[in-house]
């Protein structure tokens, strides 16, 4: 069972174990029939998990979330695990290292992980070339950001730079304005400059024959007002959703060693707060601005709470660290079970 795999893993430094399980996954994707074979394990396929949202038909409402596959390099893959969707990224437009290692702790006392990677990724150039060869039907998400070394006051280049990219290749955006890792990358939270840059994909999405989908990713820390702010700006310029929420940097009461670690807190500890950002945007929004609900889901129980809460979708990370790729099936069978 996982759990046994999960000794084994665990005793390696986590972002070692990120590299080999991806090396892993890399060449059990190469087989042959992969996907119709890892499907019959993992995969429940079924009409009523089936959701519209935002104009898109996801197959189910459970998607990984963005950081696992930064570079698109075994999304299709992925889809066979069991997600109704993949969320890339997050891109920028030139390739970047990220922060120097160590930058990934697990703490297990806590069933969470400190990351502090900073946007280390391949480019918008590389990671397009790969979406290119899509073989799959899977959904996949682009999220897109600035590089480290772009001051805010150029941050809308980068973001439009990846946007154009990427069209093509992505069946909706993220804006992702809220990592903690990238200095500065929070600020972008203001109204004035999401107002400025939703103007600006607006624009260029208009020229296009299809929509695509825009949303944002906001951070948990943000107070109440803040966030009506935000709502307000996405009423205004039509955007179409919002992530709820990206990880903490508010982490006291933790027990495990990293405890002190700089950088983003994610899993359980991050389950209640991420709730609270998505019970409040649902009341504010009378259930109608599409929520996709991320942050601290390790059990069927908890996703089913995510939705009631105001959720449309829900994605996962750290969780499938901590309970391995099953969960993802177990989450799509109780959700079908409830007729969630
Ligand atoms: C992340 N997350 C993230 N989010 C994002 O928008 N862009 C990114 O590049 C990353 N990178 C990243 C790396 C690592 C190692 C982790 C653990 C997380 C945040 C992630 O998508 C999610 O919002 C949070 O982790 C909360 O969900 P979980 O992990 O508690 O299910």
């Amino acid at each position: 069972s996982y759990k046994f795999l999960r000794k084994i893993l665990f005793l390696f430094d986590p972002e070692s174990i990120h590299k080999i399980s991806f090396r892993f996954l890399k060449i059990i994707f190469l087989l042959p029939n992969y996907l119709s074979f890892w499907q019959y394990f993992f995969r429940i396929d079924n009409n009523k998990l089936k959701r519209k949202v935002f104009g898109i038909i996801f197959d189910n409402p459970v998607g990984l979330a963005a950081g696992f596959d930064k570079d698109a390099e075994i999304f299709d893959g992925l889809s066979s695990f069991g997600f109704g969707f993949v969320e890339i990224g997050t891109v920028t437009p030139l390739p970047q290292d990220g922060n120097p290692k160590p930058r990934l702790f697990r703490l297990p006392k806590d069933k969470a992980v400190i990351n502090r990677m900073g946007f280390n990724n391949d480019g918008v150039e590389a990671v397009t070339s790969r979406l290119r060869r899509k073989k799959s039907k899977i959904i996949v998400g682009g999220n897109i950001g600035k590089n480290k070394l772009t001051p805010n006051e150029l941050a809308i280049n980068d973001y439009e730079i990846c946007f154009e990219k990427l069209f093509n290749y992505v069946d909706y955006f993220v804006v992702n304005v809220s990592s903690p890792n990238t200095p500065g990358l929070r600020e972008l939270q203001s109204k004035e400059f999401l107002n400025d840059l939703f103007i600006d994909l607006n624009k260029l999405r208009s020229n296009e024959t299809i929509k695509k989908p825009i949303l944002i990713k906001i951070s948990p820390d943000l107070s109440k007002e803040k966030i009506l702010e935000i709502l307000e700006v996405i009423d205004t310029n039509n955007i179409d959703g919002i992530i709820a929420t990206n990880t903490t940097i508010d982490y006291p009461n933790l027990k495990s060693k990293n405890k002190n670690e700089t950088g983003g807190l994610s899993g359980a500890p991050l389950y209640d707060k991420s709730n609270e950002v998505i019970s409040f945007i649902s009341k504010k929004t009378n259930g109608k601005l599409p929520i996709i609900g991320v942050g601290g889901i390790s059990t069927p129980e908890q996703a089913v709470k995510k939705i009631e809460a105001g959720a449309h979708l829900i994605q996962l990370y750290t969780g499938i660290i901590y309970e391995g790729p099953g969960i993802v099936r177990k989450i799509n069978k109780k959700l079908l079970n409830q007729e969630l």
